[in-house]
This record gives structure tokens, sequence and C-alpha cells, in this order.
């Protein structure tokens, strides 16, 4: 099509001139030009409905016109200035965030981007705490800043040929691959017990905080135990270790509720945010209790967070999620496509599990000894694609498909998406 460079010459380029840590979905990368809600274009106008939504960053849907409206008038007016002058949109952004985060967490600092975010709680807890240790789990992914990378417990992101100490890994809470070999609702929360060897066993006992997503999204959308973060929180609290909840895949409702660890009925101490706060404009903020933030009084200060167009975007986008009732219509719709799913595991073996809450799914493809059917996943990511789908995939060995659509998919391209899957799987 007439003005677009087409995915050949754009690679071509990228080659030229990207640092090549960068990687594309698809034997042949594609090259989007537009969205609307739901909805991606190539650039050639074929249409995809997009069951990745930039990894759940665009809950409200591709160029919502709200939110399109509301960053066009802050950009026309004031795009920039610095957080050492006072600007309002910035002011409101925390503001409301504090009316909807969970319990006390009331107080905001802002940055650019999730790693950031993740870095910032890291130093908040150590200020507090006057501690440097860490716990994490194996199968997170927290960032790729120097400490978020050291957190994360995947090889593949972690780059990093020197991380920092001081971290230790709890094991993952993967019920379908017990690390601990128990059987799926047969082993009273050991995985969490072990966050107590843990303490004992590799730190001084003094350890800052723990780290952990509600649901392990790159890790393959690991889905805790109901009860686990309760356990979590007792055993950090005998220890004063302080809870860290990255939010930053399952935040804004994603899960079906605003914020995932609102399924499991614990308060954090620190929730860390971004992607989807402000639908796809770069952000990342980390909120927490005003004891804690009591205690970050030294100067900090982010030069483009709270930036007025990013903050006017988040406000229009948490007004999108309130008035559209995002987090019950992921909710819904969560349940269709997870029933949809757990169709065509009865159906497809090479489906060995399906997970998740709200719209943040997985489907586990095996092999029939249960090993990961790697390949497999590749092929049905690309016939999805051919059929005009995007689903994405994670997991350690890259054999989970992951459904995070924008919210505001309709039962009619879950139905389709699953007929297209149910498809693909049959040709396999
Ligand atoms: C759970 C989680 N935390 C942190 C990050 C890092 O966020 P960013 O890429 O905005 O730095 C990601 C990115 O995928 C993530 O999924």
């Amino acid at each position: 099509m007439k003005g677009y460079a087409g995915p050949e010459e754009l690679l071509r380029k990228k080659r030229r001139y990207l640092i090549p840590c960068v990687y594309h979905f698809y034997a042949a990368p594609l090259q989007l030009v537009r969205g609307e809600m739901q909805y991606l274009y190539d650039h050639a106008g074929r249409r995809y409905c997009d069951f990745f939504a930039g990894v759940a960053v665009v809950n409200c849907g591709h160029c919502h016109p709200a939110i399109v409206k509301a960053v066009c008038e802050q950009a026309a007016t004031l795009q920039h200035t610095t957080t050492l002058y006072l600007t309002q949109p910035v002011i409101e952004l925390a503001e409301r965030l504090a009316a909807v985060a969970p319990g006390r967490l009331g107080k905001s600092f802002f940055c650019a981007s999730g790693s950031e975010a993740n870095e910032g709680a890291a130093l908040l807890a150590s200020l507090a705490t006057g501690r440097s240790e860490f716990i994490s789990l194996r199968y997170a992914l927290h960032g790729r800043t120097k400490l978020a990378m050291s957190l994360t417990g995947l090889a593949m992101w972690r780059a990093d040929a020197s991380p920092v100490g001081g971290v230790s890994f709890a094991p993952s809470p993967y019920c379908y691959r017990c690390p601990l070999g128990s059987r799926e609702g047969a082993c009273d929360l050991a995985c969490a017990d072990a966050v107590e060897t843990i303490i004992k066993t590799t730190t001084s006992g003094k350890v800052a905080a723990m780290f952990a997503e509600p649901v392990q999204g790159n890790g393959g959308i690991i889905t805790p135990p109901a009860g686990y973060f309760q356990r979590v929180r007792e055993i950090l609290a005998r220890y004063g270790a302080l809870l860290v909840v990255d939010e930053v895949q399952t935040g804004f409702g994603r899960t079906g509720k605003m914020f995932g660890i609102e399924h499991y009925g614990v308060e954090p101490d620190v929730m860390t945010l971004a992607k989807a706060l402000a639908n796809g404009t770069p952000v990342g903020a980390f909120i927490t209790t005003d004891e804690l933030a009591a205690t970050f009084t030294r100067p900090s200060a982010s030069t483009l967070g709270g930036n007025p167009v990013t903050a006017a975007a988040a406000l229009a986008t948490l007004d999108v999620i309130a008035r559209e009732e995002l987090a019950s219509r992921a909710a819904a719709l969560g349940a269709r496509l997870k029933a949809g799913l757990a169709a065509l595991m009865a159906r497809h073996p090479v489906i060995g599990d399906v997970r998740g809450l709200g719209l943040m799914l997985g489907a586990e493809l095996v092999r029939p000894d249960k090993s990961p059917a790697t390949h497999e996943t590749d092929v049905v990511l690309e016939g999805l694609k051919d059929r005009g789908f995007l689903v994405g995939k994670n997991g350690l060995y890259r054999n989970v498909l992951a459904f995070q659509p924008p919210l505001v998919v309709g039962a009619g391209d879950i139905d389709a998406l699953l007929a297209a899957l149910d498809d693909v799987l049959g040709r396999l």
C-alpha cells in the first residue's frame, strides 16, 4: 500500500540501525500501521483481531476516542515541563489512583516504565526497612534495568552477565508443573511455605521485600493457588519484610478486578504499575502507604514521570475503565474464553493446561509426555495470524499461548478465535 515502507524494507533497515536484541513474532513479521479498539491493521490493509493488546497494555482498545481526545488536548496545551514545577494532571492522577488502589495504598511516585517502577519500589523498600536483600519468584519478570532484571526469574530475560547480589528466588506457584512435586490441590501451599525456608537458608534473615506478580505473565500466565498470597504475607510479616506486588501486567481490569492481588484478599505494602495505566502512553508508577512513603524524603525526580500528556491519558483511561465497566467485562468475557479453551483442551490433547484470571489466560501446549510443545506453539501462532488473530506466547519454554485482548473485545471475537484455534489445532 502506498506510503508504507513494507515489512521487508523495515527489516532491512532494522538490521542496519537497531541493536539486534529486539526480536519479532512470526517468520515474516507484520508491519502494523493502524489500530481501532480490538482490531489492528497491517500495511496491506489486512485486519487482525488483537488478542495480545501490546502485552496487556491497550486495555481500553486501540485509539479509544476519549483517550485520544484527552491526549491531543493536553499535547496542544502543555506537553511537558518538569516535576520541579507544579502541574495539575499528575496530582489528579495520584488522587484517582489512591481512590482505586486496595486498602491503604495512597501515595504514588510516577516514572516512565514498569522496570523503573520496580526499581523505585525496591529503593523505597530499602529506605523503609534499612535492608537490602530481596526475594523474588522463579518464572518472574520484573524488568530490564539492573535490579529489575536481577529480580527476574526467567533466564531468557536475564541478559545481564553480572546481576546484583542479595536476591533469593522462591519456587514459582506453578501448579501444573509443581516445583515441589506435589499433586495439584494436594499440597497445603508448600510453595508458599518455601518462602520461609528461603529466608532461613539463603538470606541474613533481614529481607527488605519480596516481589511477586499476582499472575506471572511472561512466566506463562502462572496463576497462584487460592490462599498463596495470604500465606506468603504471614511469613513475610514474621520477618519484617514488605510485600511488593508487581501489577504491571495484571493491573487495570485485566484479571476481572481492578488489580490482580484483589483476587487473593491481601493488601500489599507497595504496588507497581505501568502498561495499561495510560493505555499505551509510556508510564510507570509505584503506590504505597503513608507510613512507608514518609521514609522516602530524599530528592527523587523522573524527567518524564507524571508528564502532563501521560497523566491526562491515564486519567482518561481510568474514566473509560470505570464508565465501560471493563473489569467486570473482563470477568464475563474471560469466563467465556476460558470455558471455550477448556472445551478445546478436552478435544486436543496438545493443550495440557488452561489457566489465568479474567482476560489474562494461558493455554500450555505439551507433547504426550508433557514436555513443552515449543515448535507447535509457533505453528499455532502462525496459523492464527493467517486467520486474522494475533495471540501472544510466553513461558520458560515459550510453549504457552497467551490470550490478553483489549477488554473491549466482543463475545463474537472470542467465539471466532476459538473456532480458528480449533481449526489450527486440528491440523497440527
Ligand atoms: C510483570 C512485569 N513487570 C515489569 C515489566 C517491565 O515493564 P517495562 O517493559 O515497562 O519496563 C513487565 C514487562 O513486560 C512485566 O510484564
